[in-house]
């Protein structure tokens, strides 16, 4: 057993060296290194505890010490009711790792088609969906979002900059920026590790652009909740989808984005989605709880 020091560790009596925790883990701790897989210590901090490499472990054999099989997964069985909801809803995961097929445009337009019966706070529908399927554009649009983020450890720095972002930004987002966005990218940066790593739109062969004018009433939450449809409705028809809020930012600040993915100058871009065929296999599902709070009659 390899233990390190934020507690994952492999037992590898039980690895089989699928690779699968490799190809789910968001912040790439895991690689293959002469036939067996192994934990880069550089990367260990990036953990943020979603579960996915102990999800895809079929012989249970990677162990994260704030997750316990017995009790923060439900095994999934192949001979699940597969057409009910409460199926529909435990076999989704946010997925990052896509087989190298292209997805029918008909099945995507049948799926958008779909989640225009989403709620809407006012009709008529103020969302607009932007379907980017061409490998080259995404591949460019991937290097210079990563290019705006790369740059801002620097920016960050300079305290007059620094205040500049942050006064542009809500709280809660320079919070994300600074507590989940700069570790990822410094330690790309100052390590050296990743550095073909595209941790953005992940090598997805298709990407959701969710947008709307920014006067529209109530956009976020009908977009989000089109967004929601969208990401359900994919996985029904079996594909594998993951919100990327990191899309957002670069692409609303930078005029030949917005040009490259035709965003009408007066729109801005909400959320995005990247969607393929899943590339692995998950054996079980990961639970997580809400905080009730039930008020009954008695
Ligand atoms: C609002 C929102 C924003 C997200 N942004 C990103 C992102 O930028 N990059 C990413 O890899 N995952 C992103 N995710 C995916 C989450 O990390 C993921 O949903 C979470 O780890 C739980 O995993 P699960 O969806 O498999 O249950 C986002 C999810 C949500 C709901
Ligand atoms: S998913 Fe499990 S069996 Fe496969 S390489 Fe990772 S630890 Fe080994
Ligand atoms: S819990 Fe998530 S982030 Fe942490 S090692 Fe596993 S897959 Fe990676």
């Amino acid at each position: 057993m390899e233990i390190n020091t934020i507690n994952i560790a492999i037992d590898t009596n039980k690895c089989t060296v699928c690779a699968s925790c490799m190809h789910v883990c968001p912040n790439g701790i895991y690689a293959v290194h002469d036939k067996k897989i192994a934990i880069n210590p550089l990367r260990t901090h990036l953990c943020i505890a979603c579960g996915q490499c102990m999800a895809v472990c079929k012989s249970k054999a990677v162990q994260q010490s704030k997750l316990d099989y017995d009790t923060d997964f439900e095994e999934l069985s192949p001979d699940s009711a597969s057409g009910t909801f409460d199926n529909l809803i435990k076999t989704r995961r946010s997925v990052r790792s896509f087989k190298n097929i292209p997805v029918p445009e008909e099945l995507l337009l049948e799926i958008l088609n779909t989640v225009s019966y989403a709620p809407i706070s006012f009709p008529p529908h103020k969302t607009e969906i932007c379907i980017v399927q061409n490998y080259e554009l995404l591949a460019k649009a991937s290097g210079e979002m990563m290019k705006f983020y790369e740059k801002m450890p620097k920016l960050l720095a300079n305290p007059i900059i620094r205040q500049i972002i942050k006064h542009k930004l809500t709280n809660r987002q320079f919070m994300v920026l600074q507590n989940h966005v700069m570790p990822i990218v410094t330690t790309k940066i100052n390590n050296k590790t990743g550095e073909n790593e595209d941790f953005i739109l992940r090598n997805a062969p298709v990407l959701l652009l969710f947008h709307a004018n920014t006067k529209a009433e109530l956009i976020e939450t009908d977009l989000h909740i089109a967004l929601t449809y969208a990401m359900l409705g994919a996985h029904a028809a079996g594909l594998g989808t993951c919100v990327i809020d990191l899309v957002a930012p670069p692409v609303n600040k930078s005029p030949e984005l917005k040009q490259l993915f035709k965003i009408p100058t007066e729109n801005e871009v909400f959320s995005a989605l990247i969607v393929g065929y899943p590339k692995v296999h998950y054996f079980r599902t990961i639970k997580r709880n809400f905080a009730f709070n039930f008020i009954g009659n008695t």
